[in-house]
């Protein structure tokens, strides 16, 4: 029997301005038009009108901020100084916002249509709208590419000119076999580059995921009314799969062990496939509350040097 993952209930912190911003719009027929073109492989560059962009906010953004929350809250958990200093690169409607603790949050956003709901549903920082590709960066604590890397077609530069101007790089996309490639390819380089991978991964060590098989993760949050309204379909929640990464400058406390999938209980145990850095193994315990994406903390190892 596989686990039951809990399901986050409470509604995002944006929630009330945007159902407010939806008012008179009819949604079903854009969102119906951005599933079929995102399924045919298009970008957001598809979105032209304003229905376009409250249909991508009310489809994306609650799945979006639920996945940001979980990451950045293992950042906070691993990386042991404060992040002051928030880069949101392509920051759309500026979801990684409501998830980020910080005191400064600056966007890099190409399209101004996406920078004004950004600001309409509260965003409060630093706006520059340019492509990625000609930003220069300056010096912050976190940069986050947040379902971006997917849209740039020569992303490992940029991200490599990113991490060179941060102490902290997180990058997260969606969790299919695509998406995790992209994450394992740039945590090569990363490492290559000298980084030190704070989560998911424990450690340096080659990624022992074969063909096949690939590192992703899964959050489970609630539909609210609105989301329903243009996704239509009966079940009051979903599951949003998705694949990251935490690279730093120095070291910071990475876990020995992070468990892969839903842990498989039985009556008298439960066995947690998990990551060891260089092989997958599973662990059998007699009963825990662990669960898919967690670290195995009783094997956190201190700060490497
Ligand atoms: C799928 S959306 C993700 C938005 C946001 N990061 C989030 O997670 O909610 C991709 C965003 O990246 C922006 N983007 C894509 N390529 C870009 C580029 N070359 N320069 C600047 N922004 C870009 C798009 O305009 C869009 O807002």
């Amino acid at each position: 029997m596989v686990e039951v993952p809990r399901l986050l209930v409470s509604l995002p912190p944006f929630h009330d301005t945007l159902e407010a911003l939806v008012q008179g719009h009819s949604l079903k027929n854009a969102f119906t038009r951005l599933s079929n073109a995102y399924r045919q492989g298009e970008s957001s560059a598809v979105l032209k009108e304003r229905a376009d962009y409250l249909a991508y906010a009310v489809a994306r953004m609650p799945a979006t901020y639920a996945v940001l929350e979980t990451v950045l809250s293992e950042v906070a958990k691993r990386w042991p100084f404060k992040i002051k200093t928030f880069l949101d690169l392509g920051s759309g409607p500026g979801t990684a916002y409501w998830a980020a603790d910080c005191e400064y949050y600056k966007a890099v956003e190409r399209d101004v249509s996406f920078i004004r709901l950004a600001q309409e549903l509260g965003v409060k920082g630093e706006w520059v709208q340019s492509s990625l590709e000609s930003y220069a960066f300056t010096p912050v604590d976190l940069t986050l590419f947040s379902y971006v890397i997917a849209e740039i077609k020569e992303y490992e530069n940029l991200v490599m000119r990113a991490y060179d101007a941060t102490n902290v790089l997180v990058i997260v996309e969606p969790g299919t076999p695509a998406g995790f490639e992209r994450i394992r390819l740039l945590r090569r380089q990363l490492i290559v580059q000298g980084a030190h991978i704070l989560a998911p991964c424990p450690g340096e060590g080659e990624c022992p995921m074969k063909e096949g098989n690939w590192c992703h993760f899964s959050k489970r949050l609630a539909r609210s009314r609105l989301h329903r309204s243009i996704k239509g379909g009966d079940l009051g929640y979903e599951d949003e799969k998705y694949a990251y990464i935490v690279a730093t400058k120095t070291p910071g406390f990475a876990c020995r062990a992070r468990i892969l999938t839903h842990p498989h209980v039985s009556k008298a145990r439960v066995s947690l496939p998990v990551c060891l850095g260089c092989t997958l193994q599973s662990i059998t315990l007699k009963k825990t509350k662990l669960k898919w994406g967690d670290a195995f903390e009783a094997l956190d190892s201190q700060p490497k040097e």
